[in-house]
């Protein structure tokens, strides 16, 4: 491909996501039948992914809730699993597939949370990040979370350092 064939394939590429139209996604409950296609997708979007089993442990506690979006074309493109328990809410891992991020699935995702604990009186729902996932950061912030803390040296990164965790809360009452 020339030079300038590339050059246009970029800027047409620019400009299909600038008009891409708005994802419409299915929100359904997470299902022990779909712990295989929902642990590849944890592959897609992290260094540690948790295994088909360890989905499968924790579908198996009754506080465990897991929410999955599909396109209108059944794929799957997000994912949420935490843990309901009266009065208080807790994201496990969050993820959006890698061709679908900044459209709005992780946004729907946590929505879906926010309505599944109103019938719990749930009052807050916590989380934590490693400092360094800027991307996540960015997000949690920007849908209402407040960081309220940093647990030291919590995460152990490949090269044997360790990272804090920033645990932020969105209070949901
Ligand atoms: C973090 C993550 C879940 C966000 O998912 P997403 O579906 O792309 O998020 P949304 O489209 O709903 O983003 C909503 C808003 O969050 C902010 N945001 C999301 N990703 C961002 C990024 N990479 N940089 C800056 N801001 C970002 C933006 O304000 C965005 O709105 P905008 O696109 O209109 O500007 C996604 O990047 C991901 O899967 N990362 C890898 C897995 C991970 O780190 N999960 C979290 C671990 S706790």
């Amino acid at each position: 491909m020339s030079l300038v064939s590339l050059f246009i394939c970029v800027l047409l590429r620019l400009a299909l996501q600038r008009n891409k139209p708005p994802l419409i996604l299915n929100i359904s409950s997470f299902d022990h039948k779909q712990v295989r296609e929902v642990s590849e997708l944890h592959k897609l979007c992290f260094d540690e992914p948790w295994s088909e089993q360890l989905f499968t442990t924790l579908l198996e506690n009754p506080h465990v809730c897991g929410f999955l979006a599909h396109t209108s074309g059944n794929e799957l493109t997000g994912l949420l699993l935490g843990q309901i328990t009266p009065g208080e809410a807790e994201i496990y891992t969050l993820a959006t597939h890698p061709d679908y991020h900044r459209q709005g699935v992780a946004s729907h995702l946590i929505e879906k949370l926010i309505v599944g604990c109103l019938p719990q009186s749930v009052q807050r729902i916590l989380l934590e990040v490693n400092e360094t996932n800027l991307p996540a950061l960015k997000f949690y912030e920007k849908v209402g979370f407040i960081a309220y803390g940093r647990r030291k040296k919590y995460y152990m990164s490949s090269s044997q350092h360790y990272n804090d965790a920033i645990l932020f809360e969105l209070k949901v009452k």
